[in-house]
């Protein structure tokens, strides 16, 4: 069922998947882009992006993925799924990821080599920025951080050869400031804050225009926007699910707008986690 249609939205506006088109530039977001934009073009090796769940982590790599699509001399790869479980099945995945050629049975140490050949060739020979993102770096385990510490080791007098964004949860800052000489070698650190209440007003009003909503009626009340900003903390993960419940509820109900009274109702109608 097209439910937004009867809405007068001809996509889906509060989708939670990471879609770069429906990312609305916050002053957090703004800056954490435009400073990785730069730590990249100076080639100046690791930076770290870090927020809460649901903070717009993943969609802003994919927004730096696609700004930097347009740019030939800029090569980006990311990994999005980080479970490994030795050295050598991380360094086949980054191979295989850049492209990078092997023998079939080849060792940890030889993909080592290929990869650290291959980056010299297209970092310093071409002089193209190789940038490696991984999401989800919690995840990551300590054998990789130690690899990555290797391939940061890559530079020439001018710039580091591999340019490695990590994106990842809070949590990844404790264990990134455990491992000796790793802490002082990243050139950004930035976090994504959640949104303030001006924020969230203008998060919705993006994501129904994105939608392509050209009605003058606004589908969201200054009240019930007010509601929806202090019961989420401005996470746009849940700024963006409860507006999807109250979108299918005026779809349901045969209503055309959200009102503070419907937010109240869906609260109180929201499935609780139940915490052990
Ligand atoms: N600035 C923003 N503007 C619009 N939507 C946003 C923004 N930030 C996040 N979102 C939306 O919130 C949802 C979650 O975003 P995303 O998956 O990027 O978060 P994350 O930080 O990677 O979360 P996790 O920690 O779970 O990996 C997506 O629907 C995304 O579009
Ligand atoms: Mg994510």
């Amino acid at each position: 069922m097209s439910y937004y249609r009867v809405l007068g939205l001809e996509k889906e506006p509060f989708s939670t998947s990471p879609d770069p088109d429906f990312l609305f530039m916050s002053r957090c977001h703004k800056a954490a882009l435009f400073r990785l934009q730069v730590a990249l073009d100076l080639r100046r090796g690791m930076s770290v992006l870090l927020g809460d769940v649901g903070t717009g982590k993943t969609t802003l790599s994919r927004k730096l993925a696609k700004v930097s699509d347009k740019d030939k001399n800029v090569e980006l790869h990311m990994m999005l799924n980080p479970f490994f479980r030795t050295e050598r099945q991380f360094l086949l995945r980054l191979a295989a990821l850049m492209g990078v050629r092997h023998a079939a049975r080849t060792t940890a140490f030889d993909l080592m080599e290929n990869i650290e050949r291959e980056l010299f060739r297209r970092g310093v020979e071409e002089n193209r920025t190789v940038i490696l993102l991984l999401d989800e770096a919690q995840m990551l385990p300590d054998f990789v951080l130690e690899i990555l510490r290797v391939l940061l080791n890559y530079e020439t007098n001018e710039f580091k050869i591999l340019q490695l964004i990590l994106v990842g949860q809070m949590e990844l800052l404790p264990r990134l400031s455990r491992i000796p000489n790793f802490w002082d070698r990243i050139a950004l650190k930035q976090i994504i804050r959640p949104l303030d209440h001006d924020e969230v007003r203008a998060v919705i009003r993006f994501r129904l225009e994105q939608a392509g909503y050209r009605r003058s009626q606004p589908l969201f009340t200054d009240t019930a926007i007010h509601r929806i900003a202090g019961h989420t903390g401005g996470y746009p993960r849940k700024v963006a699910l409860l507006c999807h419940n109250a979108l299918e509820y005026l779809v349901m109900h045969d209503r055309q707008q959200v009102d503070v009274e419907l937010v109240e109702r869906l609260l109180a109608e929201e499935v609780q986690p139940i915490l052990a």
